[in-house]
């Protein structure tokens, strides 16, 4: 989604707004720009493309000025061109935004007939041209017409604007899109979030929702939405430890992936006492003894670690699940139960859907709890119980190492789930934290397989469409693996459960579609080996993902096979989200997409 960035410094902007839009890419966008004031004029840069672009735009005609704002730009209204890109101006306003304005096209009528003159297509340009309509109007300062101007708008938004003539003013307002202010010495920052923030400062502030700041060199005053001033704590931020290059990898999503047996391993470790063989959750968790349901939600790849841990809480603490995606749960109307609880799963914290399925469960009476990635998120600090996970930053716009973080984590929980409710006793906790522990270390063998699934890959890479089947905990993961594939290499791709094929699918296969079937040595292993027996006899090529004694038992005639480490059949998703990720990543890059950043994708959703 969108980046912002606003500083006002003490050197020239401009190449700082740069750099800390380049820390922001990893939200996927498709265009840039950059305004600054000097000597109390404004002018700017904007390119469609990447930061490249603009950044040959500033070589070409730099831009001076210690007062700027820069963005990012992910297109909903308009097309990725020059005109509709950030930063909006008019000659007394530039603006910079995030989110959506929902009644944009009322406003924008309402100010053309007033005279104004529109010169993109984008919703965002109603905020200059509302807050230059007040100041020539109503003869009011900047901040009085900024606040007019928010007072108007619908819909889930961040807004950064600097003035002419105001060379040390930046007013910031958010509603339903984070933004951070970061206090350096003698200098101040607005950011889309705390790694925008982190090359300048790590004193981060977050506006809650409502919030307007007026900001200046010297400090800053936040107004909440009834106009009272209002402080919020300031945070130190763990961002700026974050180490975000790509550590010897041609790619962050590499990178990302071959961190998970550490990143595992640290989320292990605050959920298990290792010496005690115990799951040990934090003391104002739930008290999953007396509730009376789960209610799991979230979206893309958080959605299918909820749906795996269905199974779990569903087998070891027999308690109902109700999982739906959260941009379905948000508007469905739930007969949600007393004393019931709900769980939302999110790397970043920060998606508008989960947010909002978040929001409607809390207002029904349901104790709120978030699998959550990034602590000082919206997200996190809305729950009533926070469970972390480890993950440390995930750039790479496809989820590696978050999924298996949120996996991990889910599945700790949901052992204590059982052994709090009686469905699980010491002994089944001991063995299957035990084999909880031992994760980091199949993940590790896992990764091993890289080369033989790039030889793979290469041949995957030359097909149009690709199924992906699996029983019981493979299912989601099944689904989990077509969503990678489509999402980094553009190859058409389905998810389904192994037992639905012949209500349908199977009508596909034919010698050019390849079938992965996952299927661990667990109760379902026959029966998905049967399903891959019936896409084998209509001439479909079938790769099986399964150990060494699977591979074995599945018999001749498999097209591929890709081996994983013997591992707990009900925690395999952890472990073979390992080879769903490599196919899918080495199947992009024999296809030469961009990998970290894919077209049309976002990495924090913070539009509906
Ligand atoms: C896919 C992917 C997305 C996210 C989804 C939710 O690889 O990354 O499907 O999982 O947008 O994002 P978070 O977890 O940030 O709420």
């Amino acid at each position: 989604m969108c980046g912002i960035i606003g500083i006002l410094g003490t050197t020239d902007v401009a190449p700082l707004i740069v750099d800390g839009l380049k820390r922001l890419e990893y939200r996927g966008y498709d265009s840039a720009g950059v305004a600054t004031i000097d000597h109390g004029r404004l002018d700017r840069r904007r390119a469609p493309g990447k930061l490249g672009n603009l950044q040959a735009a500033l070589d070409a005609r730099p831009l001076a000025g210690r007062t700027g704002i820069g963005h990012t730009r992910w297109a909903t209204h308009g097309a990725p061109n020059e005109a509709n890109a950030h930063p909006h101006s008019t000659p007394r306003v530039s603006v910079v935004h995030n989110g959506i304005i929902e009644n944009f096209a009322e406003l924008k009528r309402e100010l053309e007939g007033y005279g104004r003159r529109f010169e993109s297509e984008t919703d965002a340009e109603v905020c200059p041209q509302l807050i230059t309509h007040y100041l020539e109007s109503e003869n009011v300062g900047p901040v009085e017409a900024f606040r007019k101007a928010i007072a108007r708008l619908k819909g889930a938004f961040a807004f950064v604007a600097i003035f002419t003539g105001e060379d040390n003013l930046m007013v910031g307002a958010r509603k339903g899109s984070p933004l951070a202010i970061g206090r350096g010495e003698g200098e101040m920052f607005l950011g889309s979030d705390s790694y925008a923030l982190a090359p300048f400062t790590n004193r981060v502030t977050y506006l809650e929702e409502g919030d307007i700041v007026v900001a200046t060199r010297e400090g800053f005053e936040i107004f909440n939405e009834r106009g009272e001033k209002v402080s919020r704590p300031e945070m130190i931020s763990s961002a700026a430890d974050a180490l975000v290059d790509k550590d010897g990898h041609r790619h962050f999503m590499a990178k990302e992936i071959h961190e998970q047996p550490e990143v595992i391993a640290h989320t292990l470790s605050r959920y298990i006492d290792a010496a005690n063989e115990t799951v040990r959750l934090a003391e104002n968790a739930f008290d999953f003894s007396r509730l009376s349901s789960l209610t799991i939600s979230a979206c893309g790849t958080a959605y299918y670690a909820g749906l795996i841990s269905k199974y779990w809480f569903e087998s070891w603490a027999r308690l109902p699940v109700e999982i739906d995606i959260a941009s379905e749960l948000r508007y469905r109307s739930v007969p949600y139960k007393d004393q019931g609880g709900a769980i939302f799963v999110s790397q970043s914290g920060e998606t508008a859907d989960t947010l909002a399925a978040l929001r409607e469960a809390k207002a029904r009476g349901q104790k709120i709890a978030a699998v959550v990635n990034v602590p000082e998120s919206s997200i996190a600090r809305e729950a009533d119980i926070i469970f972390p996970m480890a993950a440390g930053p995930e750039i790479g716009v496809a989820s590696t190492k978050a999924f298996t973080c949120q996996l991990t984590a889910l599945a700790a929980i949901a052992i204590a789930a059982g052994r709090q409710r009686g469905t699980i006793d010491d002994m089944e906790e001991r063995r299957l934290v035990r084999a909880l522990l031992e994760t980091p270390r199949h993940v590790a063998e896992a990764l091993r397989q890289a080369g033989a699934i790039e030889a793979i890959a290469n041949d995957i890479a030359k097909a149009r469409d690709v199924l992906y089947i699996g029983r019981g905990v493979s299912f989601p993961l099944a689904l989990e693996g077509a969503l990678k594939l489509k999402e980094i290499s553009y190859i058409h791709a389905e998810g389904y459960a192994a037992g639905e094929l012949k209500h349908g699918p199977i009508a596909l296969i034919d010698e050019e579609l390849p079938v992965i079937v996952i299927a661990p040595p667990d109760a379902l292993f026959e029966k998905t080996i049967s399903n891959m027996h019936e896409v084998m006899a209509r001439g479909g090529k079938a790769l099986l993902i399964s150990d060494r004694a699977g591979i074995a038992a599945a018999g001749d005639g498999l097209w591929a096979s890709i081996e994983a480490p013997t591992v707990e059949p009900i925690l395999a998703p952890i472990v073979y989200a390992v080879a769903i990720q490599l196919l899918a990543y080495y199947t992009a890059t024999n296809k030469g997409t961009d990998v970290d950043q894919p077209r049309n994708l976002a990495k924090s959703v913070t539009v509906e």
